[in-house]
């Protein structure tokens, strides 16, 4: 028997392509349940300002194909307040809904979490280019991401041939550098500078584009995360100690838009019908996982403890790959 009568969706923190997939999903799983949905416009800033709409099948007709969010989002620092969370909880309550589910990164999970104190049954699941849960192998709009990313890439390295130039490209990803270790071997790079591992500096970039080009190579190609950044002075310092042209080029948010790949959209439509089909069987305070093949939902805090550990493998392979 099916206690969930109606439910609410907010996406939250930075939008990430494929999130419509899941509100979608979500919302067309529910109503094929007989389930009413509210859409919560902004994140938490939403929910905390009773900012909603009551969704049917035709509200979520054509979002799919697009990237950002079509419930809108935001950054909401009351959220991280007792004050603010109580407020979110309280409008939880005055709209009668039996669950929350929350699409958003690490820190829109810390806010589901957050909320779970205050009774409300909260069902995650994981939307931020950045990959950088570790309790899931895949987060929506990470594949997106990479593919814009790569896409750029192959461009620059046009001109880049063409110039015998070295270039700098510097993609998102603050505290994780997922997206530039797959920039980088899907885009051939040389070398990659990440914050999960701080051995390598200026000076040792310099020595790895010169032996480069002493094996022939003819330009070159480093991938900097946002998390390291100083993209445009290691530019500088490359030219001045070798002579070699150089150039830096800051992808920034063009990273985080664009239409969503069919890997987006396929993973975050099963995990929207996953969330609620979780929510009809009873379970409470969950996020939805991609793990070793397979979906799963996991307890939310538990998913939130959980430390993968920063894994060498991709970097070694591709610095035997850039030889
Ligand atoms: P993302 O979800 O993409 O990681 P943020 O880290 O900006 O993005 O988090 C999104 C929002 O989640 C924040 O603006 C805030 O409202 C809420 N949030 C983040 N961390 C916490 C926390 N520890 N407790 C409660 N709410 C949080
Ligand atoms: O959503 C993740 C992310 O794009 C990170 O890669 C980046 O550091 C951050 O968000 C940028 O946030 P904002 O859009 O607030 O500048």
């Amino acid at each position: 028997m099916n206690s969930i009568k109606k439910i609410g969706v907010l996406t939250s923190g930075g939008d990430a392509p494929g999130m419509n997939a899941a509100i979608r999903a979500v919302v067309r799983t529910a109503i094929h349940n007989d389930i009413k949905v509210v859409g919560i416009k902004r994140g938490y800033e939403g929910l905390i300002n009773g900012e909603f709409k009551e969704m049917d099948a035709s509200s979520v007709s054509s979002i799919m194909y697009r990237g950002g969010t079509a419930l809108l989002t935001a950054r909401c620092p009351e959220m991280t307040t007792e004050e603010g969370q109580k407020k979110a909880a309280g409008i939880y309550k005055v709209l009668g809904l039996d669950a929350l589910i929350v699409i958003g990164g690490d820190g829109s999970l810390h806010g589901a979490q957050a909320l779970k104190k205050f009774d409300v049954n909260v069902m995650g699941i994981p939307g931020t280019i950045d990959l950088d849960l570790d309790c899931t192998e895949y987060t929506i709009g990470f594949d997106t991401a990479v593919n814009t990313g790569m896409d750029a890439i192959n461009k620059i390295r046009d001109t880049s041939c063409s110039h015998e130039r070295c270039s700098i490209v510097e993609v998102m990803g603050r505290n994780a550098g997922f997206i530039a270790l797959w920039c980088g071997i899907t885009g051939g790079a040389e070398e990659v500078l990440i914050p999960e591992k701080s051995d390598i500096d200026n000076d040792a970039v310099v020595k790895q584009i010169l032996e480069n080009r002493c094996q022939g190579k003819t330009h070159n190609l480093i991938i900097v995360a946002e998390g390291i950044g100083g993209s445009q002075e290691l530019a500088k310092h490359i030219e001045s100690v070798t002579g070699i042209q150089t150039r830096a080029t800051i992808l920034g948010h063009l990273q985080r838009g664009g239409i969503p790949t069919a890997l987006d959209r396929m993973r975050a439509s099963m995990m929207g019908y996953n969330a609620v089909k979780a929510l009809i069987e009873g379970k409470k305070n969950r996020v939805m996982v991609y793990r070793d093949g397979h979906y799963d939902d996991l307890d939310l805090d538990e998913a939130l403890a959980y430390k993968r550990g920063y894994d060498n493998t991709s970097y070694e392979i591709l610095k035997i790959l850039a030889i």
